[in-house]
């Protein structure tokens, strides 16, 4: 996996970061953006996100690293759009997506996962730099 992220970082500039919490932990999971690696109705398109190691789930921390994650995406890269995609059951994941003020899109069937298991039909969240910029504080 580490390799296909240095991978993602050579040929576009950007990736998932790792995450470090300072004077805590060097490194508590990954945060970012990447090409969905797939094609379906809704690519070619940018996602965002996040994998942290379990002890630092709840404290807020996926939706703040995300939220610079999605600045660096709308204003540095000039993306239009950022989607999230997930399976249903993943409420934490969902709520991080709301959170950011992603909206529910809908639902589809992964193509790289087959027909039948039960992890292939996910939910698609967008965003685009309009909505992100409407939602900033002011
Ligand atoms: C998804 C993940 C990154 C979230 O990280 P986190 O730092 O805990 O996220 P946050 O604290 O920013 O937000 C989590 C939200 O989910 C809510 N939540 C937590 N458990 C929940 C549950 N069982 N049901 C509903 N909501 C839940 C939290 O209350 C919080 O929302 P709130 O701020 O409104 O209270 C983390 O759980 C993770 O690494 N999961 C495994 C990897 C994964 O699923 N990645 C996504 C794959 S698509």
């Amino acid at each position: 996996m580490f390799g296909r992220i240095e991978e993602h970082f050579k040929k576009h500039g950007y990736g998932l970061w790792a995450v470090e919490l300072p004077g805590q932990s060097p490194f508590i999971g990954f945060i970012g953006l990447a090409e969905v690696s797939f094609e379906t109705s809704f690519t070619p398109c940018v996602e965002i996100g996040w994998r942290l190691a379990r002890s630092w789930w709840g404290r807020g921390l996926a939706t703040e690293g995300a939220q610079a994650a999605l600045a660096y995406g709308f204003q540095h890269l000039g993306l239009s759009e950022i989607v999230s995609l997930t399976v249903p059951g993943n409420t934490r994941s969902r709520r991080v997506m709301e959170k950011l003020g992603m909206r529910y899109a809908e639902d589809f069937e992964h193509p790289r996962i087959e027909p039948g298991h039960p992890l292939r039909r996910h939910v698609l969240y967008r965003l685009t730099r309009t909505e992100w910029i409407f939602n900033q504080p002011s």
